[in-house]
């Protein structure tokens, strides 16, 4: 008889959506937050969640939860769904600001990619400590993560782990969508770095959706060790309907970057598209999930971190990182930068290229002047 070693997978879940701000694009409203407190907690009393943890950014409503069914499962995505349908009841009583906004389908048919809200998933064996980071964006997209989450995995300059760790000497390998042609391309890093960058510098089109260990290191190659949320609303409701504010979940230390590693990308407010009615570009700030309050022109666009560890699915945390005075320069920063974009107006870099406003109300203004153009 062969032996079957039957060992629990913990799945981790990050499913967001805004369905309704306040005031404007700006919070969550506590009843949100509440209700969705209420849905969960059933669901860990029944069985269905190990854990969870309800979080904002913004005017996202994230909700955070462990279980051991594997990603893509109908199962809590329904619960999600059901959960976002609940608070959108309570976000139309209150007559939040786009009440139910990103629930773009009536009816939820298995999966809610596609449906409106961002997805990130990872399922693993949990290590002897797990430590795991969940970053939460607003007013930006899935792009807005290209550039650190490369630096997390691929950079020397940023991660000292990849020169000194010998785990990390394979380098990683990043999973990368396209999202015109709906097509993917694995790249392997440090060999394909060049290469993969020419693709993923255009951050509108070429996201980084996961990141695989390389050869040599101690997590499995098998094993996703992070994972973006890619769904752009644009694309799905044909129009804009605000933006996608991604979120990503990170894996840390022991073979693979250390938390520090993977925040010290953040300490750069790097430009990011998004900001006012999705048309501008405007510096990352990272804060703390009470500060993650957009304000200034609907921005400028936020990150979060909450740091976890894991305990057999349960949810050790979370440390709301950012909050942390390290970060007071980044901040800082980054309003200068935001003031200095702002200067420009309704110019170009501030405003986003034609291209990228193909879904906002820009063309529909091309259209009615179109017949005022008279040849050169
Ligand atoms: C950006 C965002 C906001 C809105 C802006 C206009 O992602 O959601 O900046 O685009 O407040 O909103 P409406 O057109 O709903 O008045
Ligand atoms: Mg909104
Ligand atoms: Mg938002």
């Amino acid at each position: 008889m062969t032996e079957v070693s039957i060992c629990m997978k913990t799945t981790i879940s990050v499913i967001k959506a805004d369905i309704g701000g306040f005031p404007g694009h700006q919070d969550v409203h506590p009843e949100l937050i509440k209700v969705a407190k209420e849905m969960l907690a059933t669901a860990k009393k029944s069985g269905q969640l190990t854990d969870f943890f309800v979080g904002k950014c913004g005017d996202d409503l994230q909700l955070i939860m462990t279980h051991s069914k594997g990603v893509d499962c109908k199962e809590i995505h329904k619960l999600a769904w059901d959960t976002f349908v609940a608070g959108t009841e309570v976000a139309k009583r209150l007559k939040l600001y786009g009440a139910g906004q990103d629930l773009l389908s009536d009816a939820f048919s298995g999966n809610v990619k596609g449906m409106g809200p961002g997805v990130a998933e990872l399922e693993f064996e949990e290590r002897t400590s797990e430590p795991v980071i969940v970053f939460m964006m607003d007013k930006t997209d899935p792009g807005a993560f290209n550039l650190p989450v490369y630096r997390m995995f691929a950079d020397p300059f940023c991660t000292p782990g990849l020169v000194i760790d010998p785990s990390m000497q394979g380098g990683f390998h990043f999973e990368v969508y396209d999202t015109v042609e709906g097509r993917k391309i694995t790249f392997k890093t440090p060999e394909e770095m060049y290469s993969m960058l020419a693709f993923v510098g255009s951050r509108s089109r070429y996201v980084i959706k996961r990141v695989y260990p390389g050869p040599g290191n101690k997590v499995s190659e098998k094993e996703a060790v992070a994972c973006v949320s890619t769904e752009k609303l644009s694309q799905i409701a044909g129009q804009y309907v605000g933006k996608d504010d991604p979120v990503a979940i990170v894996r840390c230390q022991s073979g693979l970057p250390a938390v520090g590693e993977v925040l010290e990308p953040f300490s750069f407010p790097h430009l990011v598209a998004g900001w006012m009615r999705g048309s501008h570009q405007g510096p990352m700030m990272p804060c703390a999930m009470e500060q993650a309050t957009p304000t200034r022109l609907d921005g400028p666009p936020r990150v979060v971190a909450l740091g976890f560890q894991l305990a057999n699915g349960t949810l050790v945390g979370p440390a709301d990182i950012f909050k942390d005075v390290s970060y007071d320069y980044t901040r800082q920063k980054a309003n200068e930068i935001a003031e200095y974009m702002r200067r420009h107006g309704p110019f170009e870099p501030h405003r986003l290229p034609e291209e990228d406003l193909e879904y906002t109300n820009l063309p529909k203004l091309q259209e009615k002047f179109k017949g005022r153009f008279t040849k050169i």
